[in-house]
């Protein structure tokens, strides 16, 4: 990429930024869309969630790719190209890869391009044979894959259940054009999180180490950074809660007394107790899940689920 074309694309991003914190805190309820979350500081801080005792997600599934690392690469056969969604730090990457046969190339797409960069390098020291080609997007948009991969078969990636960061709508919509981008014959490794005990759940959305909330407040940091905002960040608390009806955790910023603030020269007041959406979870059933997958048009296969119920990995078929 060349630099007036990263530069727009900062440009782009800021603006973007700026008119969904407008649109978000005018709006009733007042919602900031998620991907927002995600700039150098909040993957850092999201890489520490994923190290906590309390959080099940990361090490269950780790612990799934290990343990059918060999089946899923019979599943893929050789020499194709693993397409990854959000990729974050590739962790994961590296184990299903090591079990993969002679795979092609790694595209790694995530929307922080610090995150991306760096494993990337990671990535390229490890396995020296593997083309790695990343891709600097918001992968709830529309995307364009790497022109060497064009004859390649795909698999596309998407674990921790960051699908499960979308509404159930937008979850279909989102695997659907994956479908779409993958192509014929292509499939899906994904992962999604289950219901479970809210003893379990909980605290992995709200440590008593305070991660998470250092996580979710990042967001407020970042609007002071980036968007001329002088919000009073510790006048705000980091609010989960599991919506019963919906299934899902749903995280909020809440406001502990009445305030005002400035952000890029407008006041927004914030009431004591009133919220911004920032963040939902979605907690599925494996029914719930597949009948999703089937439709957006993907063939559900083999799925893989640990012993205590977690969470669970589905490989799909482009129908
Ligand atoms: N994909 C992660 C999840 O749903 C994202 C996440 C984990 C998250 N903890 C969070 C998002 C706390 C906001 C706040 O598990």
């Amino acid at each position: 990429m060349t630099l007036t074309e990263d530069t727009s694309k900062a440009e782009l991003f800021h603006a973007e930024f700026a008119e969904a914190v407008h649109t978000g805190l005018t709006g009733t309820p007042r919602r900031i869309p998620t991907r927002f979350h995600y700039d150098a500081r909040g993957s850092a801080l999201f890489e520490d969630i994923t190290r906590l005792e309390e959080y099940y997600p990361t090490r269950t599934e780790i612990g799934l790719l290990s343990a059918h690392g060999p089946d899923i690469a019979k599943r893929a056969g050789g020499a194709c190209a693993v397409v990854e969604f959000g990729s974050g730090s590739s962790r994961k990457t590296n184990i299903l890869l090591e079990h993969m046969d002679k795979p092609s190339a790694y595209v790694p797409i995530d929307i922080d391009e610090v995150a991306l960069g760096q494993a990337a390098d990671r990535l390229r020291a490890r396995f020296p044979g593997l083309r790695i080609l990343p891709v600097h997007a918001d992968f709830t948009r529309h995307i364009e894959l790497p022109r060497e991969i064009e004859d390649t078969p795909r698999l596309g990636f998407f674990p921790g259940s960051t699908i499960g960061n979308l509404e159930l709508d937008e979850a279909v919509e989102f695997m659907a054009r994956a479908g779409d981008l993958l192509g014929r014959g292509s499939n899906l490794l994904i992962g999604a999180d289950l219901r479970k005990d809210l003893k379990i759940l909980l605290p992995a959305y709200d440590d008593p180490g305070g991660v998470t909330a250092s996580f979710t407040l990042n967001l407020f940091h970042r609007i002071n950074r980036e968007l001329d905002g002088n919000l009073d960040v510790s006048r705000f608390a980091h609010v989960a809660i599991y919506n019963d009806q919906i299934g899902r955790i749903e995280i909020y910023i809440e406001s502990l007394i009445d305030q005002s603030a400035q952000i890029m020269g407008r006041q927004y007041r914030f009431a004591k107790g009133e919220r911004v959406h920032v963040e939902n979870s979605h907690k599925y059933t494996l029914p719930q899940f597949q009948g999703l997958a089937e439709k957006a048009g993907w063939r559900t296969g083999q799925v893989w689920v640990d012993t205590g119920n977690l969470f669970s990995l589905h490989y799909l078929a482009r129908a």
